[in-house]
């Protein structure tokens, strides 16, 4: 290895380092489709997932089946994007779930030898875990043993992953008469995520990026702006559907959703471990992110705010001040990650602003409204619950932010007193002010 890959190595080491603690312990629903499992990356694809819960993240994993059933059966009919099951149907695609899952619990047991992984003993566990229930008759047409979920016996699940098996479901459950009911994957991984209230949904698609209808990727996205994409036409059939899993799962309370490429080798490490991401996510709208920060943020405050200090953009604070004055601040959180915070003093009837900052990953979001905007406005709520009448805040580099969002520059001399004594006349920073509707 060259001096220069070595480096570039380490650097990618170090800064997925955050999320590999992040993840620890959360619970993941990955959806894979029968086109991912016919794709040459399929392979690498496993190993990732195997890496994953190397990483003690809970790995449940839904196949479809789709190309391989259509394969199989012929012409069969559908029903607003749902293959009607009839009985003999039902037998055959029990079959094809059969020989696929081995051919999966095959990968995670035999493909590893060949890969940095090959110590891992990877438990593969799947069995009765869904109830489910017939659709039964819609628009008119019966459809027989097309079915949706009932319910998911959370606890079994749990109890497998407790034990440190990858559970593998394939897209079909039962009704307590014990008749077996075809499932929609892309529903059932997402049913699956909110029973278990997974950290996320990882859905594996061939693109591996929603776009806007001029063609360009979107990296994230809020539930109403999902909303307003699938309501574009020209959506490939498969994009649509992972990206209303999605949807649903983050609707019904999952934090996150992802959609990743499948033909990309490493997409998925490159989305849940390095702070730009690849893919497309949905998750709650960033307003949502923030919230007072707790004892638990301080090294999260620290990581986030000390380049900034460095050069020289804020105000040094040491690590023990920062512990004290920790019920000032207010941060977002983003996979247990701070990426932005601010803080709120108090003096008299004015208060100042300080410490905003945004992790350069989350900056200029691609929404209405930015991560600093939405910092800004909960710290203008806050001192405005606390009964502050102004706001003011010393900036040297960020003054023009400042006034587009409502500051009016001001003097040195407007600072209350406490303030104007300390006011370093050398690092010659602009007060601005806003007075509190
Ligand atoms: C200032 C900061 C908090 C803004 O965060 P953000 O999440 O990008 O904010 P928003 O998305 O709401 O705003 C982005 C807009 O502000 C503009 N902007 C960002 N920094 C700016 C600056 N220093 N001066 C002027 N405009 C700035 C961006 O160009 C963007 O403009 P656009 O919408 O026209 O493209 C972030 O840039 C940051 O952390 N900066 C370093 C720390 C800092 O300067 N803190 C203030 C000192 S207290």
């Amino acid at each position: 290895m060259t001096t220069q890959q070595t480096s570039k190595y380490a650097n990618w080491f170090r800064d997925s380092t955050p999320y590999i603690s992040a993840h620890r312990g959360r619970t993941f629903v990955v959806l894979l489709d029968g086109d991912a499992l016919e794709h040459e990356n399929l392979d690498n694809i496993v190993h990732d997932l195997a890496l994953l819960q190397v990483l003690d993240v809970r790995v449940v994993l839904v196949h479809g089946a789709r190309p391989q059933i259509d394969a199989a059966l012929g012409e069969t009919t559908f029903h607003q994007n749902r293959r009607i099951t009839g009985p003999s149907e039902m037998q055959q695609i029990l079959g094809l779930y059969g020989t696929l899952r081995s051919r999966l619990e095959a990968l995670f047991s035999t493909g590893l030898p060949t890969s940095p992984l090959h110590n891992a003993d990877i438990a593969v566990v799947s069995g009765n875990f869904v109830v489910a229930q017939p659709i039964g008759v819609l628009d008119g047409v019966d459809h027989q043993l097309t079915g949706k979920t009932r319910r998911v016996h959370t606890q079994r699940v749990r109890a497998a992953l407790d034990a440190g098996a990858l559970v593998l479901l394939s897209p079909f459950g039962y009704s307590p008469s014990g008749q077996a009911f075809n499932l929609a994957a892309d529903e059932l991984a997402a049913d699956m995520a909110v029973a278990l209230a997974a950290d996320k949904l990882i859905t594996f698609d061939a693109d591996g990026y929603a776009r806007d209808e001029s063609g360009q990727p979107v990296t994230e996205l809020s539930p109403t702006a999902t909303d307003s994409l699938l309501d574009q036409a020209n959506m490939a059939e498969t994009t649509r559907s992972h990206l209303t899993a999605m949807l649903r799962a983050v609707r019904g309370g999952v934090k996150r959703a992802h959609l990743v490429s499948f033909t990309q080798d490493g997409a998925l490490l490159g989305e849940l471990f390095t702070a730009r991401g690849q893919g497309t996510q949905i998750s709650e709208t960033l307003r949502d992110l923030i919230r007072p920060a707790m004892a638990d943020d301080l090294a999260g405050i620290v990581a986030l705010i000390r380049p900034l200090e460095e050069s020289g953009v804020l105000v040094r604070r040491s690590r023990d001040r920062l512990e004290q004055e920790m019920e000032r601040f207010l941060v977002a959180e983003i996979d247990g990650i701070v990426v932005g915070c601010c803080a709120i003093y108090a003096f008299d009837e004015c208060a100042e602003l300080a410490c905003v900052a945004v992790h350069d990953s989350y900056r200029n979001a691609n929404d209405d409204l930015g991560l600093g905007s939405h910092l800004l406005e909960a710290a203008e709520h806050t001192a405005r619950a606390a009964g502050f009448k102004q706001l003011f805040v010393l900036t040297t580099q960020t003054r023009d932010w400042f006034l587009e969002k409502g500051f009016v520059e001001a003097g040195a001399d407007s600072l209350p007193a406490p303030k104007q004594a300390l006011y370093n006349y050398q690092r010659n920073a602009k007060v601005l002010t806003k007075t509190l509707a």
